[in-house]
């Protein structure tokens, strides 16, 4: 049976001052009235129904995470008590999930893309999953043609096309590189037949746990002594311990990179990486003046700027392009448009300032 494990346990430091510690973007919605969570569930919801969705979140954000997913089985629901990153999330959702069913295939979903249409997310879905039986040992990505040399993403070498499912292609990948330097992104690009890391995973639980075991012994009997004396609760003395001690370390540096059989699938869908204000650019309309708005606004003489408004009040511009202008709570950010991938230090500076 296919299971999805939601990973939701992401900080929130690159939509300051919107997201703060405690509501990372995958709580908030950033266009209609769904949150990125809210979104993620419901996209895989045809093909795996509430009763098989897991979301491993923090501690913290358990209670907000059943509200938001009233149908997802509360148990299914776990806070994790400290942030170790990918690897541990993905190792304990891939235990649980085979305790209650040995057999299962799963898909991991990041809580915080944009994927569209959902009816060709499916079919990539349904083709993944048979792949997964006929490869039961390999763990399967879904490879994103890159645009540009990002340095945020991982990098997959398409190697030999081992067939097609749904008349979506399967691949061996031949490298996987978890966030290069500029220089050897850009190569990569160059070079065509590399594929962004989607970082949308499926493979048999087996398959995961048995490369976790071979090449993080330490997390592997870590997670094994939690899933044994599982009762779900954070605060459980066992899960507590054994948590703290497990490595920091995401799936990609931990396992992707030296697995023994990774297989890419063309994906053929759009997908969006929610990873800046920008990014609300491409989910809403722009008005005349190329402006992406979200609450009141009054601009003369404004152009090509992000401005949002939340809560009370207005925002008002003039004789000005290419910012970035938030206001949320008590706080503005003003940034330059080239810069949005700078938020991150904002936050960092405030956290050293106390
Ligand atoms: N439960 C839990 N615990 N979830 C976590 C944790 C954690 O400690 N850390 C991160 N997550 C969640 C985030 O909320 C997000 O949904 C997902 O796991 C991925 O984490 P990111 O921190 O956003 O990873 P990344 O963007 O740097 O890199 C990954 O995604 C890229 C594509 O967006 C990698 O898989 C890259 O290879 C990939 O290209
Ligand atoms: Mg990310």
């Amino acid at each position: 049976m296919l299971h999805a494990m939601i990973m939701a346990g992401g900080g929130g430091t690159r939509f300051w001052p919107r997201s703060r510690d405690h509501l990372p973007k995958q709580f908030l919605t950033f266009s209609g009235n769904r949150t990125l969570l809210q979104e993620t569930v419901d996209r895989i919801s045809a093909q795996v129904p509430p009763e098989r969705t897991w979301v491993i979140t923090g501690a913290k954000h358990v209670d907000l995470t059943r509200e938001q997913l009233p149908n997802v089985p509360p148990d299914q629901i776990v806070g994790e008590p400290f942030r170790r990153d990918t690897a541990a999330c993905i190792g304990l959702g891939a235990a649980l999930i085979a305790q209650n069913d040995p057999a299962a295939t799963m898909i991991v979903m990041p809580a915080d893309h944009h994927i569209e249409p959902e009816r060709e997310f499916q079919r990539a879905i349904h083709a993944a999953e048979q792949f997964a039986i006929d490869y039961p040992g390999a763990l399967l990505t879904f490879g994103i043609p890159p645009t540009e040399p990002a340095t945020g993403y991982g990098y997959i070498q398409r190697g030999t096309v081992l067939g097609e499912r749904q008349s979506v292609s399967i691949a061996q990948a031949k490298a996987f590189k978890e966030k290069p330097d500029l220089e050897v992104a850009r190569q990569f690009v160059e070079a065509g037949d590399f594929y962004w890391n989607s970082g949308i995973f499926v493979w048999k639980t087996a398959a995961i746990l048995s490369e976790l075991r071979r090449l993080k012994p330490a997390m592997y009997a870590a997670i094994e002594r939690i899933t044994e004396a599982w009762n779900g609760a954070t605060r459980d003395e066992v899960f507590r311990r054994e948590y703290d001690s497990i490595e920091k370390k995401s799936i990609d540096y931990a396992v992707m990179q030296d697995a023994e059989q990774v297989l890419v699938m063309h994906a053929p869908f759009h997908w969006d990486d929610v990873g800046s204000w920008l990014a609300l650019e491409r989910r809403n309309p722009q008005d005349a003046q190329g402006n992406t708005l979200q609450g009141s606004h009054v601009g003369i003489d404004t152009q090509n700027c992000v401005v949002v408004s939340d809560g009370d009040g207005v925002v008002t511009t003039i004789g000005v392009n290419n910012l970035i202008i938030i206001k949320s709570g008590s706080s503005v950010l003003v940034a330059d448009r080239k810069d949005e991938g700078r938020v991150k230090e904002i936050v960092e500076q405030l956290q050293k300032l106390g």
